[in-house]
């Protein structure tokens, strides 16, 4: 099969690790890519937004599967132009794929179908939304309906400062279009899981759990980021856990949907809360977390592609015994440019990345990485590497990640020291 991949961050340098790895994929292609990517794909210079070139570029090289790694381009449609274009691809339809593009959408269909998620509002008007704010009471938590590069979430202590947000919102001067209408929800407080599901429109198939670092500082301080590093699976989930995520979260969402006429297929990410051993669900995404896809792949012990296929061709049912895992967990820690997530330095020099990929079961997943004129690896991201470690236990998995990262020599970038502690105290 010829292959292509669109993205450029770690997810997708993980995604093209696995897939180079099935006997069915003969020639992958990237788009864009990054230098990691280029050194087991043939990277080409296509920006994952670009829909119409994306298309063009899978038509004229005869590929026949695409996978599409982050969710703009599939809330832009890509995967239904392909699928136009007779060519399988793996991912929700732009329609489907609003159960992330618009938290409004996606709190409206849960709702429906009786799922159990924060009590909500959709606004438009600062006179609503106020006084929304004032019959529900603080903390309370203020979103933007569309995309906004995982920075639309604004948790508010008190009723001032959420009435602020909306604002900022509704006025389109902190989040542009994005914001210009709001969902405001009830804060719900527990710990925090993610959970992976591939769906082919009807059949799920149950993957894994992980567990994100969203702050930049040690002690989960500091800023939100896109994450940090994040481990697989999360530690404290449960086989009751996971049976009530997939029959009273994930299972009528898939139903629902396809009684909307909108199946949906791809990868479905729930971001849940859990309290007493219940999982509430706080959003959706369209595809896989990043950094928790780099620990996915290297857990999963079957081939990616069959698993991939069997979406597109509606065949989930028949595979879904049959995936296999490897026993080992993963946990992966994140390197990242001085600054992030404000603003960061860019072009400089990474060395050492073979010496740390050197150790048995670590794998060195880049993001913001390219190379200069001198062949060197440079950072041109704020999220630029994802040193990923597979171990018996997360005590050992942390301890390989660590060694890994120390051997890498980049002075201008900086990581978390605590990645796992959940996990390991
Ligand atoms: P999102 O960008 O939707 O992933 O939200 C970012 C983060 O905000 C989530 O990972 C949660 O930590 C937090 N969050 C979102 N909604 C709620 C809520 N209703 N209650 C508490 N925390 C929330
Ligand atoms: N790491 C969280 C995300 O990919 O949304």
């Amino acid at each position: 099969m010829r292959i292509l991949l669109v993205g450029s961050g770690g997810r997708e340098h993980a995604l093209a690790w696995k897939l180079i790895q099935s006997p069915k994929c003969d020639k992958l292609f990237c788009a864009p890519g990054n230098a990691g990517i280029s050194q087991i794909a043939e990277c080409v210079d296509i920006p994952s937004e670009d829909i119409e070139s994306l298309t063009q570029f899978a038509k004229n090289e005869g590929i026949d599967l695409v996978v599409i790694g982050p969710e703009a381009p599939l809330v832009l449609g890509l995967a239904d132009r392909m699928r136009a274009a007779g060519i399988k691809a793996f991912g929700p339809s732009g329609k489907a794929a609003e159960l992330e593009g618009s938290k409004g959408f996606m709190k409206d269909i849960v709702s429906k179908y009786n799922i159990s998620t924060a009590k909500y509002g959709r606004f438009t008007d600062i006179n609503e939304a106020t006084k929304f704010i004032k019959n529900t009471g603080v903390p309370i938590v203020v979103k933007t309906d569309g995309l906004a590069a995982g920075k639309g979430v604004i948790i508010c202590e008190t009723e001032q400062e959420a009435i602020k947000a909306a604002s900022n919102m509704l006025s389109g001067s902190s989040f542009g279009e994005a914001g210009k209408e709001i969902v405001i929800e009830e804060f719900l407080d527990g710990e925090e899981i993610s959970y992976f599901t591939i769906s082919d429109g009807k059949t799920i198939l149950p993957l894994t759990s992980a567990q994100d670092h969203k702050r930049v500082g040690e002690g989960d301080t500091g800023p939100n980021t896109g994450g940090m590093g994040a481990y697989s699976p999360a530690h404290f989930i449960t086989p009751q856990l996971e049976k009530q995520i997939i029959n009273e979260i994930i299972q009528p969402t898939i139903d629902g949907m396809a009684k909307e006429g909108i199946p949906y297929t791809g990868v479905l990410f729930a971001g849940l809360m859990v309290k007493n051993n219940k999982a509430k669900l706080l959003e959706f995404n369209v595809r896989f977390g990043d950094p928790e896809c780099q620990e996915i792949m290297m857990r999963l012990d079957s081939d990616l592609v069959d698993i991939l296929e069997a979406s597109t061709d509606e065949k989930l049912d028949k595979i879904a015994q049959t995936v296999k895992w490897k026993d080992e967990v993963a946990l992966c820690v994140v390197m990242a440019a001085n600054g992030y997530p404000g603003s960061y330095v860019k072009n400089t020099p990474i060395y050492n990345i073979e010496e740390a990929e050197k150790i048995d079961n670590v794998c060195v997943f880049h993001a913001g990485t390219a190379y200069n004129d001198n062949k060197e690896i440079i950072s041109i991201g704020g999220r630029v590497l994802g040193v990923t470690a597979l171990g018996k236990d997360f005590a050992q998995a942390k301890e390989k990640a660590y060694d890994a990262v120390k051997k890498i020599k980049w002075d201008e970038g900086f990581y978390r020291r605590d990645i796992g502690w959940r996990a390991i105290s």
